[in-house]
């Protein structure tokens, strides 16, 4: 039984065919629509989400499968004071995979050492976002073509945005990729992933003005400040609006850069690039349902 903590669980061959599968879902939905009939996923979100539960709900039911769960700790018996350790021993006997959102990093490894189905951690605190990471990838190889020979800026929070630490974690398994690390001072990509790239010998360069480097990207990865994970106020309000993503800024960049977001977003991108033919942050979430539906069938050891 494999569960999914880390993008980097899956070897590079694991990943170039969990693609492949998500890619065929798009272009033979129909293919699909029965492969989990009986089965059932328990989305346990103690954090709130729009997009990783109800893509996760929306690829079970695409594939046939029901789904149970809680969309908040406040509605569950962790409120109670029961553990994660109980709750998925539980979960266990009510459903066959468990996707879990949790604001502890860490919380969603303790419940797969306990579990009898596989569990997905979907978020766990400022650590990690796995299947947001496949999201990413998938969105990357389906419109640029391959996953490596790229300049990829990533912009914002990068401190506590764990979409951000999770991709890095992925990307630096492919060749020829250069990151370009945009934020403020406070919210400057954590030591240990610049340690890490230092050791692989992986270009990158740490910079805050956005204008400065946007002739070079050929991806920008934009993020919110994250909001919940700042111990004050008044430093949110400082840095929330640090960088905002508009036309004047998008006319720096190549005809054929292209914007993620993992969304939600909040001011960082102005909605007037929406209708750029570069912003791709809502196909990015289409994505999200159909790599979710590869990753269910693949851990469930289901073939169609
Ligand atoms: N991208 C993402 O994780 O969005 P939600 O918080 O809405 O799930």
């Amino acid at each position: 039984m494999r569960h999914l903590m880390s993008p980097l669980d899956f070897t590079a061959n694991e990943l170039d065919r969990l693609f492949d599968l998500a890619n065929d879902i798009e272009r033979y939905p129909d293919k699909y629509a029965h492969a989990c009939d009986g089965r059932i996923l328990a989305t346990c979100f103690y954090e709130p989400s729009t997009r990783t539960r109800l893509s996760f709900e929306s690829a079970m039911t695409r594939l046939g499968g029901r789904v149970i769960g809680f969309s908040d700790a406040a509605s569950s018996s962790a409120s109670k004071g029961e553990s994660v350790s109980d709750t998925i021993r539980i979960i266990s006997c009510y459903a066959d995979i468990c996707a879990m959102r949790h604001p502890k990093e860490g919380a969603p490894m303790v419940a797969a050492e306990k579990s009898d189905i596989p569990v997905i951690n979907a978020g766990d605190g400022g650590h990690q976002h796995p299947t947001q990471t496949l999201t990413d990838l998938l969105t990357i190889r389906s419109l640029k073509g391959s996953l490596g020979g790229f300049t990829i800026g990533l912009c914002g929070d990068l401190k506590f945005g764990r979409t951000v630490h999770s991709l890095i974690n992925a990307l630096v398994r492919y060749d020829d990729i250069r990151f370009v690390f945009i934020s403020p001072e406070e919210l400057r990509v954590p030591d240990y992933i610049t340690e890490m790239l230092k050791a692989n010998g992986i270009p990158y360069e740490e910079v805050i003005r956005l204008e400065n480097v946007m002739p070079r990207l050929d991806l920008l990865y934009m993020t919110r400040v994250q909001k919940e994970r700042f111990f004050n106020e008044e430093d949110y309000v400082r840095l929330k609006d640090f960088y905002i993503l508009n036309s004047d800024k998008m006319a720096l960049a190549k005809k054929d850069m292209l914007v993620l977001h993992p969304l939600p977003r909040v001011n960082e991108i102005s909605v007037e690039v929406d209708s750029d033919p570069r912003a791709a942050y809502f196909r990015q979430a289409k994505y999200g349902v159909y790599v979710r539906m590869a990753l269910i069938l693949t851990l469930l050891e289901i073939q169609v």
